[in-house]
């Protein structure tokens, strides 16, 4: 795997080579056995956006892996001035073994890994989250023991979450239902993918009808990082696409719950069943660090 940039772009075998990768690297941490197999690597992590977990697990992975990660504000880069994405990509590529970016436009990761000559990792755009889908199916095979034939059940507003668990889902064979308001849908080009998988892929506004039967109920934030301003709109047009004990009720009884953080309790999601399922969400912020390990390895270890 060369890069990272989003998971339209990856096979199936190639989504449970990470995940295994993953398993092991865990399990490795876990019980002291060294896996630095990024000794004396850089990683560049670009943020044009805020982060709490993306940043710091990406930080400690590379630490772990034997490498060391450098973080880099958009605002003191000369991106930030203007600097074209086509140079700065030239130039990290003489000093860094990897780059990890978050940022608005997937054209500019995109543009990294056309113009640069080293492996590229998506940390989140408008468009898509890999990484985070990546530590979610990590965490939902850990606690239902596979993947294959469960039904994933996203509530809210068709994100940049929604766009890359619907991908995810689908190429790792599970049944997924999205309820969004009509006039925020997922991406047509995800849309125009999921529509070659027939009945397994639902799209609905009724949040009972995608929630019926569900094995894992995802939901997000219904303003994201850069729609600060359309805060106030959005609690009134979302107002119910939340996961509450009603939602629940008609998922499996041993229906998972999880949440990228960070959450909004009393938004998308009641504060009691946050609470209920904080084992299986903290897993899933765990995750991360696991699963981003296994993406720098398969990539940055190939070079
Ligand atoms: N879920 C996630 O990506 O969290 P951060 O924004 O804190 O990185
Ligand atoms: N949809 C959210 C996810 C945060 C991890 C955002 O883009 O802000």
């Amino acid at each position: 795997m060369k890069h990272l940039l989003k998971l339209l772009d990856l096979s199936t075998e190639e989504i449970l080579d990470i995940l295994n990768t993953a398993d092991q690297l865990k399990y490795e941490l876990k019980h002291g056995i060294p896996h630095r197999h990024l000794e004396g690597k850089t990683l560049g992590m670009i943020f044009q956006k805020s982060s709490t977990r993306t940043r710091v697990s990406f930080e400690t992975g590379i630490y772990q892996l034997g490498g060391m990660g450098m973080f880099l504000s958009s605002r003191d880069l000369q991106i930030g001035r203007g600097e074209p994405v086509e140079d700065t990509a030239r130039v990290l590529s003489r000093y860094l073994d990897g780059i990890m970016i978050r940022t608005f436009e997937q054209k500019e990761v995109e543009d990294l890994a056309s113009y640069g000559s080293i492996p590229i990792i998506n940390g989140l755009t408008d468009f898509c989250h890999p990484c985070q889908i990546l530590a979610d199916m990590m965490t939902v095979r850990e606690h239902k023991g596979y993947l294959d034939g469960l039904k994933m059940c996203y509530i809210g507003d068709g994100n940049n979450m929604a766009n890359s668990l619907i991908v995810g889902g689908l190429k790792v064979g599970m049944n997924v239902a999205i309820a969004c308001p009509d006039a925020y849908q997922p991406d047509q080009q995800v849309l125009d993918f999921a529509a070659g998988y027939g009945d397994k892929f639902l799209m609905t506004p009724d949040c009972m009808e995608a929630a019926a039967d569900a094995d894992v109920l995802f939901t997000d934030v219904w303003a994201s990082m850069g729609q600060e301003d359309e805060a106030a709109a959005r609690r009134e047009i979302f107002k119910g696409y939340q996961i509450n004990n009603e939602l629940m009720k008609v998922a499996k009884s041993d229906c998972m719950v999880q949440h990228c953080l960070p959450a909004h309790r009393g938004e998308e999601i009641t504060a009691d069943v946050f609470e209920a399922h904080a084992n299986e969400i903290f897993d899933e912020a765990e995750n991360r660090l696991h699963a981003q390990k296994a993406v720098m390895v398969l990539t940055m270890g190939q070079q």
